[in-house]
């Protein structure tokens, strides 16, 4: 055999641990019609998140970018029937579809989608007092991740877990000169978890269905400490 592709593993592990879903390959089939950008997370990488949700016993979960609801379904179905999701998504059209999808999954119940631009939105969540989120997960405008990790702090409690999607980007985390603002974002954002005081935290590579990229992942030990 010649030296297997990640792609080929990825579809190996699909094929072996998800198998088919209908509601998601059509979520998917549906986003790509309308034209949405093809960012969703992989299967596995939505089985990730999913099983992480079952591990923390989550029931308030944050998302920041909706896209076409791909991660937030599969989040949303780790979910308690008394848990919620909450994810945002700055284009009308976009969120649209992503309503639909959510629909058709049967989990308009459990998700909100709420329209307009992130910061502003995590700014209203803080200022109702919004009780804090299990799990949040960042993975819109890259160039932003920084301040989605601050407000995220103020949304958080002792022991919830934050996740930065999409911090590898080929590679092109560690060019120290790079002037892409996607790049500098998830920098910045790194730099802004390691300087946080009161998390633990770490960082994965990925590869497969979405190529080389990565996440980060931290927890908050103590919250007060980490707003601090
Ligand atoms: C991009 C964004 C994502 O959230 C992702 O998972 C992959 C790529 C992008 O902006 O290119
Ligand atoms: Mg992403």
């Amino acid at each position: 055999m010649r030296t297997p592709s990640p792609d080929a593993v990825d579809a190996y592990l699909e094929n072996v641990l998800l198998g088919q879903d209908e509601v998601l390959e059509d979520t998917l089939a549906r986003s790509q019609q309308m034209g949405l950008v093809p960012h969703a997370v992989s299967p596995l990488q939505g089985a990730f998140l999913h099983t992480l949700i079952k591990a923390i016993d989550a029931k308030r979960i944050l998302e920041i970018g909706c896209l076409g609801g791909y991660s937030a379904i599969w989040m949303a179905r780790a979910l308690p029937e008394d848990g919620n999701l909450i994810s945002m998504e700055i284009i009308p059209s976009v969120r649209a579809v992503a309503l639909q999808n959510i629909k058709d999954a049967g989990l308009d119940h459990k998700i909100k989608v709420i329209l307009g631009e992130a910061k502003k939105i995590m700014d209203s969540l803080i200022e109702e007092n919004q009780s804090p989120f299990d799990l949040i997960f960042i993975d819109a405008d890259k160039v932003n991740n920084s301040a989605y990790w601050s407000r995220a702090l103020q949304l958080s409690k002792t022991g919830t877990v934050i996740i930065v999607d999409n911090i590898v980007r080929d590679g092109k985390l560690i060019d120290e000169n790079s002037i892409e603002h996607s790049v500098v974002g998830s920098q910045r954002v790194l730099k802004d978890i390691q300087i946080t005081p009161g998390v633990t935290a770490t960082a994965m590579q990925t590869v497969g269905a979405k190529g080389w990229d990565g996440f980060a992942m931290a927890v908050i030990d103590d919250v007060e400490l980490a707003r601090s």
